[in-house]
């Protein structure tokens, strides 16, 4: 069943371009050309769902949760609505005020995340008697049709990755994403937010994203493999990123610690100097996002900072950016891709990582200690 992988994740992380296939398969019309008038996304929610949108709010825990960052950058800056992320345990005992025409979005890769389902039936309870404008508008993101989340709210994505049997999620976290990409080309392209050229240049991107996530897995496993040997024995690892690519950093560390019980933190690169920077010594690798881009100058000034605490510093960088090279001391390159896309990249050699730390480590990579594949009880 691993097909020759050594463990479940592995074969999942390998399993992304494949997946990344299937959900623009599904979802995107590959005929669309800017100017046409229907969408370039067949995501076939009911228009009620997403008219007169004033706010989004996004429940969820884990991964998920950084998958639903990275979707309130995408809402925000393409779609241009106020987008909140809440922790599916924070908001079911402390639900925020009630704001008008909001969709409530519900992100749980196996649809059965106590919290998540909790925070869901909340605010479909507390909104039910309400005026037409606080009524609840639900959509859920899953793996999982079958789940108890489908059952709860009247539309969904399904993410179509396939079970994920490794308890790290991997390739769901990457469908995720996709369906962020899509639920946000779909209301920009309704609200006529973004010129329909560069929508079709976001989904020329996308549509690469199979292709470049194939070289990156390609040319980096072995790499990576080796690398890994140099960081068996670390205790302490920080993750830095900026704008789209700070839950990334969030992300990476997660996956470090869920497997590898290394002690990880991703920060806001530039949150570093108020307080996280006091940690650094030689002993600390910092791990920086750097992609070309709004924020590519300062995550570099923010990993030279760490430089001068003799961190050593790992960027997840382009090759082709000589100041990255020469800020690095470790490269883990990836394809030089439109900003906008670039999580959907620098996410994988970051699984990579973790893996290849967790198995030299002799760990049991599919089934960390402490942690389950759902967390059905709160
Ligand atoms: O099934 P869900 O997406 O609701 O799960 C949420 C978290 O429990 C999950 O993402 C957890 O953080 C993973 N083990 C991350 O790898």
């Amino acid at each position: 069943e691993k097909q020759g992988f050594k463990h479940f994740m592995l074969k999942e992380i390998y399993e992304q371009p494949g997946v990344v296939r299937t959900c623009l398969e599904k979802y995107v019309d590959s005929t669309w050309q800017p100017g046409q008038a229907t969408s370039p996304i067949r995501l076939n929610l009911a228009p009620e769902l997403t008219a007169n949108l004033e706010n989004i709010q996004i429940m969820a825990c884990g991964t998920s949760w950084h998958a639903s960052l990275v979707g309130k950058h995408l809402l925000e800056q393409l779609a241009g609505i106020p987008t909140v992320v809440q922790y599916a345990s924070e908001f079911r005992y402390a639900p925020s005020p009630m704001t008008a025409n909001t969709l409530t979005i519900g992100v749980t890769q196996s649809g059965e995340t106590a919290d998540t389902l909790a925070a869901l039936e909340t605010e479909q309870q507390r909104r039910s008697q309400q005026p037409a404008h606080l009524q609840a508008r639900l959509l859920g993101i899953t793996n999982r049709p079958e789940s108890s989340l489908a059952r709860l709210v009247p539309a969904i994505i399904d993410t179509h990755a396939g079970i994920e049997i490794g308890v790290a999620a991997t390739k769901t976290f990457m469908a995720q994403l996709m369906a962020f990409y899509f639920l946000a080309i779909e209301v920009a392209y309704q609200r006529k937010t973004v010129a329909p050229q560069r929508l079709g240049e976001i989904i020329d991107g996308l549509q690469q994203l199979p292709a470049q996530l194939e070289q990156v897995l390609e040319s980096q496993e072995r790499y990576v493999e080796t690398l890994a040997h140099d960081f068996v024995e670390t205790q302490d690892f920080i993750y830095i990123g900026r704008g789209i690519n700070f839950p990334i950093a969030l992300e990476g560390a997660l996956k470090l610690k869920e497997i590898s019980y290394i002690h990880a933190e991703g920060y806001p690169a530039g949150e570093m100097k108020h307080g996280p920077i006091a940690l650094l010594d030689a002993k600390v690798p910092v791990v920086a996002i750097a992609m070309p881009g709004t924020v590519f100058e300062k995550v570099l000034s923010n990993a030279q900072e760490a430089r001068a605490r003799d961190a050593r510093l790992i960027g997840v960088t382009p090759m082709n950016e000589q100041e990255a090279k020469e800020t690095f001391d470790t490269l883990l390159p990836v394809p030089a891709v439109d900003e906008i896309i670039s999580p959907l990249l620098t996410v994988v050699p970051l699984q990579l990582l973790s893996y290849h730390i967790a198995a030299l480590r002799g760990l049991d990579v599919d089934q960390p200690r402490n942690l389950a594949k759902s967390v059905t009880v709160e």
